[in-house]
């Protein structure tokens, strides 16, 4: 046996551990896998130890990574939303699972145009192009960053033709309307993002979470103008942050927009908000 081999997994793991990560033995196998190219449960231990050591070393500065606390997804620069792999960096948010139901109240009603207003990577925009066919989508960001890596799904999924990119501070750079408008805007307070876990404070952007104010002022620069851009009869989906659902509600009583659905997410807490302009 050389200097690496199964046991070489069990010391990550703990290593992982020892560096607060949540789940060591699950991040320990993912960076593993991607280093390896396949699923590690289709290998003995033999084979496991007979693995030649270039991969151990690239394996070895994984590891290195994630005890520094970088999430799995930016080492790997890859993450999954609604069953596509998007490519992901420390520019832009890693896209959530629970934004997957914005997604879900989306489709479940047609529409033409739209605009993903804060694209960030591109995973709300992607997603509502590919799963409607006849859609046209603008996606907007106020960081030139984001409007890149949108950029790259976008043409990783062969939606260039269907869709525009604009660099804009909320609605400064839009000058159309849409039937849809969906958006999941930084949302947290500069006191909540100072309690941030370390994976989310150092390698996550910080204008993707906060605008270091109460966690509303996206809403309320959002609610400000939104109704303008709104076709008759058009839709704003919008993500909301935990415990800020009655202030974010009253927000938008000030608009010309009615409150039509509260969307759950995986552990029912509302998670977004509907609003139509009737
Ligand atoms: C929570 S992230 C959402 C990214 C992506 N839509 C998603 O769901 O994963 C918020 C996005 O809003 C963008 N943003 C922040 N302030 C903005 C502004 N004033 N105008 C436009 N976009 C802004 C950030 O750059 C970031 O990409």
């Amino acid at each position: 046996m050389g200097t690496w081999s199964s046991d070489t997994l069990k010391s990550a793991t703990l290593r992982l551990h020892k560096a607060g990560v949540e789940n060591p033995g699950y991040d320990t196998t993912k960076l593993f896998e991607s280093c390896l190219g396949k699923r590690i449960y289709s290998l003995n231990k033999e084979e496991i130890d007979t693995i030649p050591g270039k991969i151990w070393s690239s394996f070895e500065n994984l590891i290195k990574l994630r005890e520094q606390r970088m999430p799995i997804a930016k080492i790997v620069n890859e993450k999954e939303f609604w069953g596509r792999s998007f490519h992901v960096n420390t520019e832009v948010l890693d896209p959530r699972p629970d934004t997957e139901v914005l997604i879900e109240e989306a489709l479940s009603e047609e529409f033409g145009q739209f605009l993903d207003l804060g694209v960030g990577s591109g995973c709300l925009l992607v997603t509502l192009l590919a799963e409607k066919p006849a859609a046209y989508g603008v996606g907007s960001d106020i960081s030139p960053s984001c409007i890149r890596v949108a950029g790259i799904n976008i043409e990783r999924f062969g939606l260039k033709d269907r869709c525009k990119l604009v660099t804009s501070d909320w609605f400064s750079e839009i000058n159309c309307n849409f039937d849809l408008i969906i958006s999941n805007p930084p949302y947290i307070s500069k006191d909540e993002y100072e309690t941030l876990q370390p994976e989310i404070r150092y390698f996550e952007p910080k204008i993707a979470l906060t605008l270091e104010d109460d966690g509303l002022e996206s809403y309320r620069k959002i609610a400000s103008e939104v109704s303008k851009y709104l076709n008759h009869n058009g839709r704003l989906i919008i993500e909301i942050g935990f415990g800020k659902y009655h202030q974010v509600k009253r927000i938008f009583e000030r608009t010309d927009l009615s409150l039509e659905n509260e969307i759950p997410d995986l552990c029912g807490i509302t998670r977004a908000l509907v609003f139509r302009k009737v």
